[in-house]
């Protein structure tokens, strides 16, 4: 062999020796099989990485770091911050720090794709500080990677709440446990089950039962005497996940909704004021029986616009502006002008409508539809469960019927990149689709849901399709109705419907 060639031959081997050195250093250094167990951390004789972590949770909690963390919780966004509510504050019932979930898709949890205040105002938080602590999930990762790095990652046990033995609901995985970020080596799951019940008497003993649990006490029922396990208590992370229908927390404070983002609220508000004089309707068109009602209550709906809608949006304006008026004489003279004044301009008002139906068409595609007894392959429906061969003739002459009697407005999410189909195409003339940007909403549903609450929580009245008949039951609706009762101001909550045949009937006699 040459002698330039055996340098080659020996540099080489150097380069391979060092990068397997290297690669080593760099996988056993976070190798979860090096770890202490975790409970193993009180026992820690490193004196400098017991020192190391006293520091680094002085920084984060002051003290030693003991939190709760919300990987998974059941339900979609307003009963799912219902959920979250009861956890935040128990935290505070067991003295841990509640970390603040992530959102997307209407749900919350640790894992998911934005952060809290992409949904919400953590002014929600600092105002119930008296009742919980919370850090946000930037913090509680800044504590995770410091400790990780110092080889004495957080420890974690999953804690599982379930409403029965059977029906466990399809959890994520811990993304910070597969990221190593936290130490769960050879800790059982524990799981605590809670029948769900709807009457509150019989889930008084619930938050006792939560506390408990999650302090790793075990109660003998009859006697009441109880343990404590050794581990839970000192587990640094519960990650929990949460699966029930009803609250148990008893303290009032839990009950206020938490207040949304104020990117999303001051969006509700531009749009609004634009739109305004507006009614929101609520119409969700899925799997109504049969379908060719649809047809008839899109009649009823535009008679209601043509009607009622304008007379109280008129009688509403009265009786606020005459509320403010002080002159006691000039009152009735006043009072007989507005309602002159009102008459003249009685018009329908816009209607913002928050559907199922695809949001995005062109014109073209619901005659071709029409024509092709509801088949159409350009159109989709604005709801994941509503599969587009579900459409019928029906939804498309009844929609189409609404967008030639009244002004429609919707709201729709524009992707990252608009593609050059959809900008082409041209929708009805009285279909005004609210593009929402790709910066603001992150194409993400769940924040348009919240938007479009908000949109109905503003209007002038709000109509949905009578159950049953006209639309789907929906607990959306109900929120909406809800929330709109809480408002101080003159409020309108109705249903369209189907002419009733008795009334045909009175009218004949
Ligand atoms: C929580 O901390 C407070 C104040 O330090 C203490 O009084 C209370 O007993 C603690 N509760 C639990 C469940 O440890
Ligand atoms: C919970 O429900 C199951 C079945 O419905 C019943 O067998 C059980 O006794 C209930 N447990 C409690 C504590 O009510
Ligand atoms: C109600 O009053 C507002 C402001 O005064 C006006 O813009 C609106 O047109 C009125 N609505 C109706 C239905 O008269
Ligand atoms: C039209 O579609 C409906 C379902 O939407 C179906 O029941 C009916 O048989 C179809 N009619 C024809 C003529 O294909
Ligand atoms: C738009 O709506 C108005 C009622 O607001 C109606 O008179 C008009 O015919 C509609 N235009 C079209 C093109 O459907």
């Amino acid at each position: 062999m040459f002698p330039f060639r055996r340098i080659q031959v020996i540099l080489l081997l150097v380069i391979v020796i060092g990068m397997t050195g290297f690669l080593y250093r760099w996988h056993s250094l976070h190798d979860p099989s090096n770890w202490l167990s975790p409970t193993m951390y009180d026992k820690d004789d490193n004196q400098d990485l017991v020192l190391k972590r006293k520091l680094i949770d002085e920084k984060y909690c002051g003290g030693p770091c003991r939190f709760i963390l919300p990987l998974f919780i059941m339900e979609q966004e307003s009963k799912a911050q219902m959920h979250f509510r009861q956890l935040a504050f128990m935290s505070g019932l067991v003295n841990r720090t509640v970390v603040l979930p992530n959102v997307g898709g209407s749900r919350l949890g640790a894992c998911l794709d934005n952060d809290f205040e992409f949904y919400y105002s953590r002014s929600w938080a600092v105002k119930n500080q008296d009742h919980f602590q919370h850090i946000t999930m930037n913090d509680f990762r800044q504590w995770l990677l410091e400790r990780q790095a110092i080889d004495r990652p957080g420890t974690s046990q999953s804690m599982h709440i379930h409403v029965n033995l059977r029906g466990h609901a399809v959890e994520p995985n811990n993304c910070f446990a597969s990221q190593h970020l936290l130490n769960m080596n050879g800790l059982p799951e524990r799981r605590l089950y809670l029948n769900e019940t709807a009457n509150p008497l019989k889930r008084l003993y619930y938050e006792d039962a939560v506390k408990d649990f999650f302090l790793g006490v075990y109660r003998d029922a009859e006697s009441g005497e109880s343990v404590q396990d050794e581990i839970t208590d000192k587990i640094e992370v519960l990650s929990v996940y949460y699966d029930r229908r009803f609250p148990f927390v008893h303290n009032p404070a839990a009950e206020t909704p938490i207040p949304y983002s104020e990117q999303v609220t001051s969006q509700a508000d531009a749009i609004a004021k634009e739109l305004s004089p507006y009614w929101a309707v609520h119409w969700r068109t899925e799997r109504v029986e049969p379908a060719s009602n649809l047809v008839g209550c899109a009649h009823a709906l535009v008679d209601y616009f043509d009607t009622r809608a304008p007379l109280l949006s008129a009688l509403h304006n009265i009786t606020s502006t005459s509320m403010e008026e002080d002159d006691d004489d000039d009152d009735k003279s006043n009072l007989d002008k507005e309602l002159q004044h009102h008459q003249q301009q009685q018009k329908q008002p816009t209607l913002f409508l928050l559907t199922d139906y695809p949001h995005v068409f062109d014109e073209k595609d619901v005659d071709e539809a029409i024509a092709n007894n509801g088949t159409t392959k350009k159109m989709k429906p604005a709801s994941a469960s509503f599969s587009p061969n579900s459409l019928t003739i029906s939804h498309h002459q009844a929609i189409q019927y609404v967008y030639k009697h009244l002004q429609v407005h919707v709201t729709h999410l524009a992707e990252q990149s608009p593609s050059a189909t959809s900008s082409a195409s041209s929708p009805p003339a009285n279909w005004t689709v609210v593009p929402i940007p790709y910066d603001i909403a992150k194409h993400d549903p769940g924040w348009l849901g919240i938007l479009d609450k908000l949109l109905a929580m503003r209007a002038d009245g709000f109509l949905a399709g009578q159950p049953s008949v006209c639309g789907r039951k929906s607990s959306f609706t109900n929120q909406i109705m809800n929330q709109r009762l809480d408002h101080p101001r003159t409020n309108v909550i109705d249903y369209f419907d189907l002419p009733k045949p008795s009334q045909q009937d009175d009218l004949d006699e």
